[in-house]
């Protein structure tokens, strides 16, 4: 009996420790508010900016410890030195690398986002990481921004139910998440100043709602302030963004912090928003003078605006305040899991996401799945077959336990066929902020792969892009919508000798594919981390049924793009100011009314079976205001293998009173049936989101009237139109 007494007591202790550490409580407030009273202004301060590069410092004659953070949205970043950008060569420090957050958006899967955020937020607890920099929900708006494979696609309602349980997910182990990179950071060109100028319906329609989300259904702790501008105020101390739409109308009570660099002034940051500055002196990535801490503008210059009077100290007790909440929440918080390290389930949780990320656009005469059992010759063509992809791209660069290779995964599954591989085509070191071209003779690799591919049964080709300087890397874009290193030229010479060919592009962004009519199958994958090499061979070979939607569209050619539509002033701008003239009409979104076909469309992926989605019908016919749209459909599996389908469901107004898009998606649900069975399926909406921002209010306005419902499996199959109306 006693030790049942003892149990329970120690179970209903950790709830309760528990519970607080999830929702701050008063008493938390209080003591935050006794801590606050204690601290001289050189130690608030002191709080407000970087000790080192990825730490500030706490307060040691209180025993208040440091705050401790790292990148990245895809895993634990290796250790990097104190005062430098150099990695410091630790030996304990690597991690299991997770697939790119493009991957967990083409799941369409919240659940699995969910898990994603648990294990990537338990390795940085384990590594006692305070802070992770992650995740990244900048809107995919042209195929060439360096960093799109870092974000959660084009579509910002996809975007908005992704990134909730991923913030959740990380939080859970005590640790901050810090969505990023708050707001309009949709190019990596002159990404330190531009001036972004777009119009408030389309930041309020497009490029906010992912981090809205994240601080009013996230609860996310801390918001990394991006490096352009908007309306002529750098994003770190907004006065708009920050004080009016982040604190004041979303209520975020955790901390702002720089992208590294990021601040500017320090009067704007004391008043502007601004919480933490990091990295100032740099551009977020070459060195900062040594020590150049006390400089920082939110250092000795603040203390002395703040002695002389100019700044109230109400201003940097409001900072210290939210440092410290951050604290309590994190590091100050006594009941805070211990977290762990690459293991089993970690893996296996990378090796879920990359293989229902995995998307097959294409597959002519079913190409794939390749019998892992027959005894065929195969060639694997192409660098990114063996190529590491999780070194490169920048700060989200990772140094994993191991990283297996598509060649590497296939060997292990295909042990009964003879796999023959040839590079192909070579592409330059991995140099950051360099096009270092490659030692290789381009013409003597081709006519290698050329003659491999020629004996073969199969030729699988693996390309895409490679995370090198404007290839899929922070700090440059990339220079156009062709694969590099002369793969079109290859994919060409390949099918003269051998037409029995599957492509498999690894990247982050969109390509263009002047070969697509010669191959028959072809699928999407991204930067799959870790387990990249088990999750493709997973698919080629049909243990793993592919479930991917594409997250982002595919434009045919780059003009076909919106943002490329208007020219140089829409992308890239002038290098002063840029203006995002296709408003609130981003991807499908333009593809749709424009009627410009898209090479592949947003939400499109292919499976090993067929589905067939029927009986589609919401609950009413009349809303108002406040309610809640039920639309329910079956979703029958009409092939013979057991699969997952995405119902989306978009919405569009007719006869509005301002410009629309055609449809946006409003609601999506994964759905898992076996071959020959059929799933119900219920998707709610919530009315209010059918409003449009309407700038002559200004504020939410929802339209009354008739609006059409499409429902399908992706942007452009449509299966069925219903129409509801709102009162
Ligand atoms: C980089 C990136 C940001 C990253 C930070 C620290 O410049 O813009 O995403 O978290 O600096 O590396």
């Amino acid at each position: 009996m006693i030790r049942f007494v003892l149990t329970t007591m120690i179970l209903a202790g950790w709830v309760a420790s528990n519970v607080q550490a999830q929702v701050l409580t008063k008493d938390v407030e209080s003591k935050i508010e006794n801590i606050l009273s204690q601290l001289t202004l050189e130690e608030k301060v002191a709080l407000c900016h970087a000790q080192s590069k990825f730490s500030t410092p706490g307060v040691p004659r209180l025993g208040i410890p440091e705050i401790w953070m790292s990148d990245g949205p895809h895993g634990i970043r290796a250790e990097i030195n104190w005062d430098n950008w150099g990695y410091a060569g630790w030996t304990n420090d690597s991690i299991t690398a997770f697939p790119a957050l493009t991957c967990l958006a083409a799941t369409f899967n919240p659940e699995l986002s969910h898990q994603y955020g648990v294990a990537v937020g338990e390795e940085a607890r384990y590594r006692k990481k305070d802070v992770l920099l992650g995740p990244g929900v900048n809107i995919y708006r042209t195929p060439l921004n360096g960093r799109n494979f870092e974000y959660m696609g084009e579509d910002p309602h996809l975007a908005s139910i992704l990134v909730v349980p991923y913030i959740k997910g990380v939080q859970q182990n005590g640790v901050a998440a810090c969505v990023k990179h708050y707001v309009l950071n949709n190019q990596e060109l002159w990404r330190g100043h531009i001036n972004v100028e777009v119009s408030d319906r389309a930041l309020y329609e497009i490029y906010l709602p992912a981090f809205k989300a994240a601080v009013e259904e996230g609860g996310v702790w801390s918001v990394m302030g991006a490096y352009n501008q908007y309306k002529g105020q750098h994003c770190c101390h907004n006065e708009l963004l920050l004080n009016k739409i982040l604190k004041e109308d979303w209520g975020f009570d955790g901390v702002v912090i720089t992208d590294w660099g990021g601040a500017h002034d320090t009067r704007e940051a004391a008043l502007f928003g601004l919480d933490m500055e990091m990295g100032t002196g740099t551009d977020g990535l070459t060195v900062s003078a040594k020590n150049a801490y006390d400089y920082y503008y939110l250092a000795t210059p603040f203390l002395k605006m703040l002695k002389s009077g100019e700044i109230d100290e109400a201003v940097v007790d409001d900072k210290a305040r939210r440092i410290l909440r951050l604290m309590f929440r994190t590091n100050m918080n006594p009941n805070r899991p211990m977290g762990r390290m690459n293991n089993p389930e970690h893996q296996q949780v990378a090796r879920a996401v990359a293989g229902e990320g995995i998307v097959l656009l294409k597959n002519g005469q079913a190409f794939f799945p390749i019998d892992p059992d027959k005894k065929l010759t195969i060639a694997v063509i192409g660098e990114n077959a063996t190529r590491p992809t999780t070194p490169g791209g920048g700060s989200s660069e990772l140094k994993p336990k191991y990283e297996i290779s598509p060649l590497e995964g296939l060997r292990q599954r295909f042990k009964n066929a003879n796999i023959i591989h040839a590079m192909g085509y070579a592409s330059g070191p991995s140099v950051y902020g360099q096009v270092a071209p490659s030692p290789l003779n381009a013409d003597s690799l081709l006519r290698a792969a050329v003659e491999v591919a020629s004996k073969a049964d199969v030729v699988l080709f693996f390309g895409g892009l490679n995370k090198n300087h404007r290839q899929d890397c922070e700090g440059g874009d990339r220079e156009g919508l062709g694969l590099p290193f002369g793969q079109d030229k290859l994919l060409e010479e390949l099918y003269k000798v051998n037409d029995n060919i599957g492509v498999v592009l690894i990247s982050g962004n969109a390509v263009a594919m002047p070969w697509l009519p010669k191959v028959k199958g072809l699928m999407q994958a991204w930067y799959l981390g870790s387990e990249s090499g088990h999750a493709l061979a997973d698919i080629i070979s049909g243990d793993v049924n592919p479930s991917g939607k594409l997250p982002f569209s595919f434009p045919a050619k780059l003009s076909d793009n919106a943002a490329h539509h208007f020219g140089t002033l829409s992308y890239p701008g002038d290098s002063i100011n840029q203006y995002y003239k296709e408003d609130i009409l981003v991807g499908y979104r333009w593809h749709d009314t424009k009627e410009i076909k898209p090479l592949f469309a947003f939400g499109h992926g292919l499976s090993y079976t067929s589905f067939e989605l029927s009986g589609i019908k919401t609950d009413k016919q009349v809303y108002t205001a406040g309610e809640s749209i039920t639309l329910t459909c079956n979703v029958s599996n009409t092939g013979d293998a057991d699969g997952a389908e995405v119902v989306q469901v978009y919405i569009g107004k007719r006869n509005s009173k301002v410009d629309r898009a055609v449809k946006e998606l409003k609601g999506f649900r994964k759905v898992w049936v076996e071959k020959g069975g059929a799933a119900a399926v219920k998707v709610s909406i919530g009315v209010d989101q059918l409003a449009f921002y309407d700038e002559s209010i200004p504020g939410w306005n929802l339209e009354k009237g008739e609006y059409k419902v499409f429902v399908g499996n992706a942007s452009d199959n449509i299966t069925q139109e219903a129409s509801i109306t709102i009162k």
